[in-house]
């Protein structure tokens, strides 16, 4: 059993859990995108998602909208990194892109890592937290410095 495949087992276990790291994770890395970004003529207004397997599936639109323009930041990439390209433009519901499979393992990595080990801790009255651009600082594949 791989590290991921391990994941995915504890989250189904833990999915009530889960539903409340995702809404904290989602919220912290995307507060102020929201506030900035997202107003009410926004075109995600009224979107609903088909296949959140990882987010809650009810997530707001707004919440998701938010948390991938943060994929994009922290990755240094466009939407199609992850979603797969058609004739029409991206479809962001088809799992045919293999990058967005590994995409939710590294959300669920980072949700589990979140929940385990920067609970409750606190430096300087802020709350610790691991994101994508911890390890990911904008570069698709996180950089290396060479060891010598
Ligand atoms: C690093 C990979 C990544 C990038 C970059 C990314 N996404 Fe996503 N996106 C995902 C993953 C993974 C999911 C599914 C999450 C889940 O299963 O809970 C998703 C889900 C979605 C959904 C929900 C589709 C549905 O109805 O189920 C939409 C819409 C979406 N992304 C739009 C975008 C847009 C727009 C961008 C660019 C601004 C973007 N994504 C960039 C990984 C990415
Ligand atoms: C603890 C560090 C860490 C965190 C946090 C992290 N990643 Fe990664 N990620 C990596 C490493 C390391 C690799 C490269 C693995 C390799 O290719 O050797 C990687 C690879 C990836 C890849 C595959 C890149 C490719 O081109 O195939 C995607 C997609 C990705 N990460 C998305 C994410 C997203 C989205 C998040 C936040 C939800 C995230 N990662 C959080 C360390 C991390």
């Amino acid at each position: 059993m791989n590290i991921f495949s391990y994941f995915h087992y504890k989250i189904k276990l833990m999915r009530n859990k889960l539903f409340v790291i995702g809404i904290g994770l989602i919220a912290l890395i995307s507060i102020n995108a929201i506030k900035s970004d997202y107003e009410p003529d926004d075109p995600w207004a009224g979107y609903e998602p088909q296949n959140l397997q990882v987010l809650p599936p009810d997530t707001d639109p707004y919440v998701l909208g938010a948390m991938m323009d943060a994929l994009n930041d922290a990755l240094g990439v466009k939407c199609s990194h992850c979603h797969t390209r058609t004739d029409d433009g991206l479809d962001f519901v088809s799992d045919d892109n293999p990058t967005k499979e590994v995409a939710r393992d590294m959300i669920k990595m980072t949700m589990e890592i979140s929940h385990k080990y920067f609970k409750d801790t606190e430096i300087d009255g802020q709350r610790m937290q691991l994101s994508c651009m911890t390890c990911h600082n904008g570069e698709a594949t996180p950089v290396m410095r060479p060891a010598y």
